[in-house]
């Protein structure tokens, strides 16, 4: 039997039509940036829980998760009827190892995501531990639409902190705008347009790059970088590519 926690619901916020975070009192035991808990809910005497990345950094809170309703999603379209009071279930204890324990110094940490899956890196980049062990840390987040372009002033925060240590470049893909990276970023890798827009090398000898988001671009962005000298990181193996999927 799986023990589950209560938690409190605090606020339900509402970024797009899509694109939701819920934020939660509950009283979890630590975890390390990059983790995630599960959310879960009761559905007609059957409960339905998911794995959903921390977003606030480790030792605050409410805790926060970003997710997307997903068409028929048998738990994201009951999470948006949440209110402010209403119970949520979690688990006590954060699970998984997308976290800089996997990951060995470098000049550089990429951090490549699309959609919610920039939630694990906001965590980590307010904690202290990239900016003792990496010189510049550059963030990407790929999404379809400007809107999406989701925890803009946690972003500004984090480049405020360290402005000459920290870029982030975001993709928008599916319309034009002035300021994002059109396209893919498999794609601005092998044409060079990332490391142009970073200022930065993307290869073997100076980078470590954690990836998360969309399987599709996990393998594609991979691939790419495993073209050019990197290798997937292993336990047994260490490598220069970090990954997660979120399905
Ligand atoms: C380790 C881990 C961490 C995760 N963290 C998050 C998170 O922080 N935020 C989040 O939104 N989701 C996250 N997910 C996905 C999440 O657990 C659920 O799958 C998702 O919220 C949909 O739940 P559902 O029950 O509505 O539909 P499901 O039946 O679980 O999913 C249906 C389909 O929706 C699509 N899908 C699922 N998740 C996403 C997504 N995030 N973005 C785009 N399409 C998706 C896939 O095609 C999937 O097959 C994570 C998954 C894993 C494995
Ligand atoms: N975002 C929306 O407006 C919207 C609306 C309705 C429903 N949904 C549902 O939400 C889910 C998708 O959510 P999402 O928009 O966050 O995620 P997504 O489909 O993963 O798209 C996010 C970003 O990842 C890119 N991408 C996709 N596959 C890639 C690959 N193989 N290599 C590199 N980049 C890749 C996309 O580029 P491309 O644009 O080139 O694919 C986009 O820029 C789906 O279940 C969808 O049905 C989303």
């Amino acid at each position: 039997m799986t023990d589950w926690l209560r938690g409190e619901v605090v606020e339900l916020k509402r970024w797009t039509g899509n694109l939701y975070s819920l934020r939660v009192d509950a009283q979890v035991q630590p975890f390390r940036a990059g983790q995630f808990n599960r959310l879960a809910l009761d559905v007609d005497g059957e409960r339905i829980g998911r794995p959903y990345s921390y977003v606030n950094p480790p030792d605050s809170s409410p805790l926060d998760f970003y997710f997307i309703t997903v068409p028929d999603g048998p738990l994201t379209r009951r999470l948006i009827d949440l209110r402010p009071g209403d119970g949520v279930w979690l688990m006590p204890r954060a699970q998984g190892y997308f976290t800089l324990d996997e990951v060995r110094d470098a000049d550089t940490l990429w951090l490549l995501a699309t959609g919610t899956a920039i939630g694990p890196f906001l965590s980590i980049l307010r904690t202290d531990e990239p900016w003792r062990r990496f010189g510049n840390v550059v963030l990407v987040h790929a999404v379809r639409t400007a809107p999406e372009l989701a925890y803009g002033e946690v972003i500004d925060e984090i480049a405020r902190a360290h402005p000459q240590r920290f870029r982030f470049i975001p993709f928008v893909s599916r319309e034009y705008t002035d300021f994002a990276l059109p396209g893919r970023i498999p794609q601005a890798i092998t044409s060079g347009a990332l490391e142009l827009a970073a200022g930065l090398p993307l290869d073997a000898e100076t980078s470590q790059v954690m990836i998360c988001g969309n399987p599709d671009m996990v393998r594609d962005t991979s691939n790419v970088l495993i073209e050019r000298g990197m290798k997937k990181n292993r336990r047994r193996e260490p490598g220069h590519i970090t990954t997660e999927n979120y399905w």
